[in-house]
Order: C-alpha cells, then sequence, then structure tokens
C-alpha cells in the first residue's frame, strides 16, 4: 500500500505517530503525503493535507480515493476533522480507505465522513 510507504517521510519527532496518505487523482495521478510536526505543535500538519496541497498545487482538482495508513499504530487512521474539510473542497465523493493493518481495510465516502461540510 503507497500510504505505508509514504509515512516513512513523516517528521514527527512529538507525538511519534507517523501516518503516510496517498491521494489519487482523476487523471491517474497518486500524490502522498506525511506528516509534519513542529516545536509549536500546532502548526502541525497532517498527512492527508500534505497530499491534497502537492497535488492540487500540481493543478489536480478531483479526486477519487484516499489512503491513509499509521503503521505500528492499532488506532484506525481515519482523517482528522481539518482534513475533512480541507478535502470536502474539491469533493464529497471522495472513497477514503483507511484501517488498522491491511487486513482490516474500511471505506467510506468524504460525504459519510463529514456531515454538512462548510461551502461558500
Ligand atoms: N495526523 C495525521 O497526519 N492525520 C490525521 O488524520 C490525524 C493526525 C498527525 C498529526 C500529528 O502529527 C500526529 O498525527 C498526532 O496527532
Amino acid at each position: 500500500m503507497v500510504a505505508v510507504g509514504a509515512a516513512e517521510g513523516a517528521y514527527a519527532p512529538y507525538s511519534g505517530y507517523r501516518v503516510g496518505a496517498a491521494l489519487l487523482a482523476a487523471n491517474g495521478k497518486v500524490y502522498t503525503g506525511a506528516n509534519v510536526e513542529n516545536s509549536s505543535y500546532g502548526a502541525a500538519i497532517c498527512a492527508e493535507r500534505t497530499a491534497a496541497v502537492k497535488a492540487v498545487t500540481d493543478g489536480q482538482r478531483e479526486f477519487v480515493s484516499l489512503a491513509v495508513a499509521a503503521p505500528g499504530s492499532t488506532a484506525i487512521a481515519w482523517p482528522c476533522g481539518i482534513c475533512r474539510q480541507f478535502l470536502f473542497e474539491f469533493g464529497g465523493g471522495l472513497r477514503v480507505i483507511t484501517g488498522a493493518g491491511a487486513d482490516s481495510l474500511e471505506a467510506l465516502t468524504l460525504n459519510e465522513l463529514l456531515a454538512n461540510g462548510f461551502r461558500l
């Protein structure tokens, strides 16, 4: 799973929680991301938004799926609320796939994960 490999790029000296994300754009390109923390804790960016920023700044606006992994953790790595809203900007139909290990994968759409997401 590409998201598992992407977690190797994490910079997580404060939480020790390394997250990887793989965002599949409608044109078939996959953008990876990892979480990057900061000594000012609130300045951290999640793996999902790292991947989304890379994709959007590469010109992508339509996305098919997002895989998220936190290798070594027993917690299921669903995207946080900020990341849900951030991704909702580009469509609620995005299929989000995660799990606690390859044998326990789960998938939900962003519309299912975020009720009444904000739009201008
Ligand atoms: N984190 C993510 O990368 N994605 C999530 O969906 C939740 C949290 C990161 C942020 C921080 O670096 C660490 O996990 C602990 O919260």
